[in-house]
């Protein structure tokens, strides 16, 4: 049995949908009770609720499991709480592998949700656990939400600088990786970049104008503007002050890393931001 945590989320839905595709046994923690259902949906043979910041709950979720990829919530206050309560139920339950989707770059003291993983990353490596660490850059997928806007208006629009080059991952390929990686214990005790090709926001836009067949515009959505509707959408003070420091380091440095090791881990070139745009648009269509 494996345990995933914040199963009901973008990542989490994805790993439990390619765990439970290769017949793996899946626990699946959630916090809410309405995501309760959804995961039952995708297969799961056990689907619990749990708060991550409580350590009873955590203990509860690991309890006979054999390994746990752990799903941290994204832009959480409690990360480094979050992440002491996975090690010590996974020592108390003495699980044979913790695997951490952390993030790309986790030094970036700028970047306060990478920061604090560092800290989670030491005490991973301090705990005398078998691990293994996979720091994942970037979806394609995020721009899922604003495709139809994006289709319609013949704007692609993003906080930060579209020239800025980011380093996209399909979450399909992280999917794929992560069931190989909990396969097989060669990767145990290991650190490893799941990147992407690096493409900027004014190159996806080309691309997206020539398989969408009309013109779409890269556009830098001001930080300003973007922050007044994360705000209308419910996002909370702390996800905003993240966000108003992450978009600036992207507008600076973007966010790079290889995508050498997912091509090795996967057997198989990473997908590039063209197939996945072609892919999601015959889904839209
Ligand atoms: N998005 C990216 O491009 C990207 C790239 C690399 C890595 N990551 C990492 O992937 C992780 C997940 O990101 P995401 O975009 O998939 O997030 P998401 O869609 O917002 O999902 C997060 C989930 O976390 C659950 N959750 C929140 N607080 C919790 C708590 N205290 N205890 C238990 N569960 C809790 C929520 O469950 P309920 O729905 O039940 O409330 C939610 O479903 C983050 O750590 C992020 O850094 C993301």
């Amino acid at each position: 049995m494996i345990l995933v945590t914040c199963a009901a989320g973008k990542t989490g839905q994805a790993i439990v949908k390619a765990l439970v595709a290769n017949g793996q046994n899946v626990r699946a923690m959630v916090r809410s009770n309405s995501s309760l259902e959804a995961v039952k949906a995708a297969g799961v043979a056990e689907a619990i609720t749990g708060d991550l910041a409580i350590s009873e709950d955590v203990l509860r979720a690991a309890d006979g499991v054999d390994a746990v990829y752990y799903i941290a919530p994204n832009m959480d206050p409690n990360e480094r709480l979050n992440g002491d309560n996975i090690i010590a139920a996974c020592q108390a339950c003495n699980v044979s592998r913790l695997v951490f989707h952390s993030v790309l770059h986790t030094q970036i003291e700028a970047l306060p949700h990478h920061w604090e993983r560092h800290f989670v990353e030491q005490s991973i490596l301090n705990s005398k656990l078998s691990f293994t660490i996979l720091q994942v850059g970037s979806y394609m997928q995020n721009m899922l939400p604003a495709w139809e806007k994006m289709a319609e208006t013949g704007v692609h629009r993003m906080a930060y600088d579209i020239d800025a080059p980011m380093s996209l991952v399909d979450l399909e390929d992280v999917s794929e990786a992560a069931v190989k990686v909990l396969a097989d214990d060669g990767f145990a005790n290991g650190m490893f970049e799941i990147a992407g090709p690096v493409i900027s926001l004014r190159e996806k836009a080309e691309i997206l104008s020539s398989i969408l067949g009309k013109e779409i515009v890269a556009e830098k959505e001001p930080l300003d503007e973007f922050l007044d509707h994360g705000r209308a959408l419910g996002f909370s003070d702390f996800t905003l002050a993240t966000m108003a420091k992450m978009f600036p380091y992207y507008d600076m440095h973007g966010l790079v890393g290889s995508d050498k090791t997912l091509g090795w881990i996967l057997g198989r070139v990473p997908t590039d931001f063209e197939t996945f745009a072609r892919r999601t648009a015959a889904a839209f269509d």
